[in-house]
């Protein structure tokens, strides 16, 4: 773990607003936190270099340190459990569909109080389906029916205890027909199904969740006689098998963190680090694409041991911004010893008014989509550099215990779909180098944004700040207050409510700069019922580093289909000209004027500006267009009468792709890889 980071519980506020911080210090003393501003955080000597204003006389704090660990892996977690009966048989049945083939156990149901040793746990291993039951005072008994169900494929999965014949009962048969496997075995004098422990769907428990299972789980039930033939129970909400103590049927509030219970004492549950929902289940036909026309065949929920939502760490102390803190980008700076970090948060405006007549997004769901973005690119020449110019030194390769970006995959090879802000973000920082890049900074996001925000303040430019969670909420009017919007360098992600938000802003007369590449690009979802959370489907298109799932194309927390928001009738040409096009490496050449240039109704933008060639040189990979290249498009939405000012050129012929053309199947053969498409846009 790092050794001093944390997280805010939110990434804006006006002034009058708190923001609270959430801090882990594993330092021997006391760590201080104290208020910054950040002007330009990029580290390259070759350029301005990192600009701060301290502000430490504004706010400035010591606290006590203390470690604030972070346990991945999801679960559903039903506190409720205690009001099942503590004695007599009991029959625990599930669909699994097992992902990853483990050494370890990965449980499906358990119910297990590490203290006393009491309890029972139904999970997978190495030997297959296997059954654990505690015995008081000696070491638990387990009973497994091999071999190790297939991958991929579904089972109907059970447990039953049977005090009165005296028995324990462990079993698997896969749905797809196949040999039914059961095995029994004398139960432990003494023992039950009881345990002062809450029930856990997905994990085991040993004083925080273990033994995390990966994989589908669909109708997991529990029934309070010892059944005689498992494999033929089935959750039928509507009609319960007799016996029921608690059923969870996942096909109901697949937009929220809630599991239900169709049993007679409602058990409902929480789901803890976002397993994936909206997920195709047992019984999916495939007639139907979006679980909202079909649930109960989407009834399942995808389990991961890596998923991870809400830190849940407590908060170390507040900061409420001054009536009088000018709206920027601000950090708070934790140092503890030969330990720190930067944590960064924006100051809004105040609420209602607008202190400046430039308004600046910050692209904090681009940010969210790729934090902690893990690109296995962090050798010996990267570290080298880091250290030589003093840029952020925690890079995601290192440190999987923070969670993965919705560009990496989980272990066993599927997109992480669902990004929380609810955790460090290593690469939301100061000083973050994405790219060893050979011509420039190699940075992006966060801190490549700054290169925009400390021109303005230096051509004496006011601006205000808010990000995309500001937009959302708020919407159009907080745009129209201002004269000129300026987006940052990679606005890609947006739910529907930004992209209306711009359109408006747009209708209503307002000036929107788009300063991007491959901006406007994803449709993400959220829902206030999964705070801090963005989800991106990677459906049908587009340069992506995973695929969606056959089946699951459309978002859990919205309901809505995911993928491009081309792919969703609102193309980024139509929105603001020019649109995602090609893909390279992350080099980059420059822009030739065009004739559009001298267009009278444009002329004034390159008034005194007499070369043809324009950005041949910078801090990001050497000039001013690369990487990621839009295009104009009329059959897209390019407006009739647009103008084009300047077109770049020489980038290469061998090492780019187009937009169509990014699953492995349909990729065309560069004439070298290029190292942007491991980890695309
Ligand atoms: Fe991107």
């Amino acid at each position: 773990m790092i050794p001093l980071t944390g997280y805010t519980d939110r990434l804006s506020a006006a002034p009058g607003e708190r923001i609270a911080f959430k801090i882990s210090s594993a330092a021997a003393g006391p760590y201080r936190a104290s208020l910054a501003r950040v002007v330009h955080a990029d580290p390259n000597p070759a350029g301005p270099g990192i600009k701060t204003v301290d502000l430490a006389f504004r706010f400035a704090i010591e606290r006590p340190s203390r470690v604030q660990p972070l346990v991945l892996g999801s679960y559903a977690r039903v506190d409720a459990a205690a009001a099942l009966p503590a004695t007599g048989p009991l029959t625990a049945v599930a669909l699994i569909w097992p992902t990853l083939a483990a050494s370890r156990e990965q449980c499906v149901l358990s119910r297990w109080d590490e203290a006393s040793g009491a309890g029972w746990a139904l999970s997978v291993g190495p030997a297959g389906v296997t059954a654990r039951i505690g015995v008081p005072g000696a070491a638990p008994f387990t009973i497994a029916s091999g071999p190790a169900p297939a991958l991929r494929a579904w089972h109907r999965v059970w447990l039953v205890i049977d005090p009165a014949a005296g028995i324990v009962r462990v079993g698997q048969i896969p749905l797809a027909g196949g040999e039914r496997r059961e095995r029994e075995a004398p139960l432990p004098p003494g023992t039950g199904p009881g345990a002062a422990a809450p029930l856990l769907i997905g994990a085991g428990w040993a004083g925080e969740a273990c033994e995390h299972w990966n994989g589908k789980i669909e109708d997991p039930l529990l029934l309070g006689l010892a059944a005689v033939a498992p494999e033929s129970l089935a959750l039928d909400p509507l009609l319960p098998p007799a016996g029921l103590l608690a059923g969870w049927d996942f096909s109901r509030g697949i937009d929220s963190l809630d599991v239900g219970d169709v049993g007679p004492r409602r058990l409902g549950g929480v789901l803890v680090n976002l397993p994936t929902r909206a997920v195709t289940g047992a019984r999916w036909t495939g007639r139907e694409m979006c679980w909202r026309h079909a649930p109960r065949e989407y009834a399942a929920i995808h389990f991961h041991e890596d998923d991870v939502h809400d830190a849940g760490w407590a908060t170390d102390f507040d900061f409420t911004v001054p009536e009088d803190l000018p709206s920027g980008v601000y950090v708070m700076r934790l140092a503890a010893g030969a330990h720190a970090d930067e944590l960064p948060f924006y100051v809004r405006p105040p609420r209602g008014r607008r202190s400046a007549d430039v308004l600046f997004i910050a692209s904090t769901y681009t940010y969210q989509a790729y934090a902690n973005h893990a690109r296995g690119s962090t050798d010996d020449a990267y570290r080298a550099r880091v250290a030589a110019w003093g840029a952020y030194p925690h890079n995601p390769d290192d440190h999987p215990g923070y969670g993965r970006s919705t560009y990496n995959r989980h272990r066993y090879g599927s997109g992480v779909c669902y990004s929380s802000r609810l955790r460090p973000m290593l690469t939301f920082r100061p000083r973050y180098l994405t790219f060893l890049d050979a011509r420039g900074s190699g940075i992006r996001h966060f801190p490549a944004d700054t290169h925009l925000l400390d021109w303005l303040e230096a051509q004496g430019i006011a601006c205000d700040v808010v990000t995309d969670e500001d937009v959302e909420a708020e919407g159009a009017p907080l745009l129209a207050r201002y004269p000129v919007v300026l987006t940052g360098s990679h606005p890609e992600y947006h739910t529907a409510a930004t992209l209306d938000a711009h359109a408006g802003y747009l209708a209503g007369g307002g000036r929107l700069v788009y300063l991007g590449g491959n901006g406007f690009y994803w449709r993400i979802a959220r829902n206030p019922a999964v705070p801090g959370v963005i989800e991106v489907r990677r459906a049908e298109g587009g340069i992506r580093t995973w695929d969606a799932q056959v089946g699951e194309a459309y978002h859990a927390l919205d309901g809505n289909y995911g993928g491009l928001w081309r792919r969703n009738g609102r193309p980024p040409q139509r929105l603001v000209g020019v649109g995602f096009s090609a893909q390279g490496p992350f080099e980059a050449s420059y822009y030739r004027r065009q004739p559009g240039a001298d267009d009278p109704r444009a002329a004034w933008i390159l008034e005194g500006v007499k070369d043809a060639v324009l950005g041949d040189f910078g801090l990001s990979a050497g000039g001013a267009a690369g990487f990621e290249l839009d295009r104009a498009d009329p059959a897209l939405g390019t407006p009739a009468g647009a103008i084009v000012l300047a077109s770049s050129e020489g980038h290469g012929p061998a090492s780019w792709w187009c937009r169509r053309s990014c699953s492995p199947t349909s990729r065309p053969s560069p004439a070298r890889s290029p190292p942007g498409c491991s980890a695309p846009t």
